[in-house]
């Protein structure tokens, strides 16, 4: 029997290849919910054209929490990979509010129904940015996160990662 795992973004450049991976495997079923604010309605057709095989996706914003409830009501998950985020650094510099708003409020919309239906497993999809441009290459998992970041979007990938720290550890 195939674990569901749940991919937000799941219509995006990176969450339609996993999708894709995950149907021609035979370990993972991929459920996907994305608004298409970056994204094509026509991707799971194209998926469908390649695989044979159809991936279920929502056309649900993060930010609709109680939406965002159903879906976590229909499935049993086994994990969930989190790559739903607005990600332009220039119109981030632009516009912060709305990346704080999207990739913030979407990614604790998310870990407060991991928590409350026992999602095991969690994937969060951070961004090499958070290391800044002065970063000794390559970068690995020890290396420090810059004090001060660059732009909006790299600093919700910063506090995004705090906030799944002290999740995790919670
Ligand atoms: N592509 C890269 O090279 C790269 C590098 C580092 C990190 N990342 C991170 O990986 C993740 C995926 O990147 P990508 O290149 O696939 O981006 P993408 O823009 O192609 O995919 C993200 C998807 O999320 C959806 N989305 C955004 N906000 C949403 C919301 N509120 N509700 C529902 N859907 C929403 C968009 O419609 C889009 O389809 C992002 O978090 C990005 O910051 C990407």
């Amino acid at each position: 029997m195939k674990k569901k795992v749940l991919i937000t973004g799941g219509c995006g450049y990176i969450g339609s290849q996993i999708a894709l991976e995950m149907l021609r495997g035979d370990k993972f079923e991929p459920v996907s919910i994305d608004n298409f604010c970056n994204s094509s309605s026509t991707i799971p057709d194209q998926v469908q054209n390649l695989t044979g095989k159809r991936y279920k996706n929502y056309n649900i914003n993060l930010l609709a929490s109680e939406a965002l409830r159903v879906v976590f009501e229909e499935h049993e998950f086994y994990g969930l990979i989190h790559l739903a985020a607005l990600k332009s650094i220039p119109q981030s510099l632009k516009y912060p509010l709305k990346y704080y708003e999207n990739n913030i409020i979407s990614l604790t919309n998310v870990l407060k129904y991991c928590h409350e239906f026992k999602v095991p497993k969690l994937v969060f999809s951070s961004s090499c940015s958070v290391y800044g441009a002065e970063a000794e290459f390559p970068v690995d998992e020890q290396s420090p996160v810059a004090d001060r970041q660059a732009s909006s979007y790299s600093n919700t990938k910063k506090i995004g990662e705090e906030i799944v720290r002290d999740f995790s550890a919670g």
